[in-house]
């Protein structure tokens, strides 16, 4: 992928649409439904738009929309690349070059994700305070491109202080319990063992899944403002005493629904 292929991927988004998009939103596994509330939507399915990957995973749908939401030019992913379908991680953070060459100033991601903070329950959403990368593997390996942004780009904040103040502003005048903490990124596809968790655990992540760290190193490095949420879809490995499955993940998700969709409609607005 260079920068090439953007341009290309992006002109064709473009003529597709008369909006310049300000904020990028990444929905994860069941939260696609923020999709239905884009007033004047552009749909684009990924397979039409050129170089972008195509989802191959079930509750992820592979379209983009473009339109407005709360009053923002939004650019909406339903649907997101995981390198556990055999993306490299350079693959999987291409669409957020994308949306930095349409114009997109801020990224909004979410994603599903196990609880390993005993204090958590399935069903809590969590502001992402910060990351583990512990996927092995980085988008910005390889020759650097300047014009993308810098060799060695500052993580200190990856998650904005700003907009997850305003978030935590929005939970608590909406009475929503909002939780607060670190998402460890794994390669995925399995869940975690337990020991794995209990390391995790003691590493000091709050919460597991197998996405979003790729989309946000390449976001932070062409300066993109990041706020993250997790949806707590299931306390992880171990911690209680039943099996994982993708269809509690999903269950979990279209519970939390209204609550993530009020929390995430304001902060767009805001
Ligand atoms: N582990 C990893 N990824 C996940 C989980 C989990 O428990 N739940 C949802 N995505």
């Amino acid at each position: 992928m260079t920068s090439v292929h953007i341009k290309e991927a992006a002109a064709y988004i473009q003529q597709n649409t008369d909006i310049t998009p300000e904020i990028g939103l990444i929905m994860g596994s069941g939260l696609g439904v923020l999709g239905d509330y884009i007033e004047n939507a552009t749909v684009i399915q990924y397979h039409d738009i050129p170089h972008f990957p195509v989802s191959t995973v079930e509750g992820h749908a592979g379209e983009l929309l473009i339109g407005s939401l709360s009053g923002r030019s939004v650019i909406l992913m339903r649907g997101r690349f995981h390198m556990y379908e055999g993306y490299g991680p350079e693959l999987t953070a291409f669409p957020v070059r994308v949306m930095k060459a349409l114009g997109v100033q801020s990224l909004l991601v979410t994603n599903a994700a196990g609880g390993i903070n005993l204090s958590f329950a399935s069903g809590n959403l969590m502001l992402i305070s910060d990351h583990l990368n512990l996927t092995g593997t980085n988008p910005l390996i390889g020759p650097n491109d300047n014009e993308l942004g810098v060799r060695f780009p500052d993580m200190s904040e990856a998650y904005s202080k700003r907009l997850r103040a305003v978030a935590l502003d929005i939970a608590k005048s909406q009475d929503i319990t909002v939780q607060e903490g670190v998402y460890a990124g794994l390669l995925g596809p399995t869940y975690e063992t337990p020991a794995e968790i209990r390391m995790l655990r003691t590493l000091g992540a709050d919460a597991v899944g197998m996405s979003t760290v790729a989309e946000v190193i390449a976001a932070r490095h062409s300066g993109i403002e990041v706020v993250g949420i997790s949806c707590i879809s299931n306390m992880a490995s171990g911690i209680l005493d039943q099996p994982l499955s993708h269809e509690e993940v999903m269950e979990t998700t279209e519970l939390v629904k209204s609550q993530f969709l009020g929390l995430v409609t304001a902060l767009i607005s805001k």
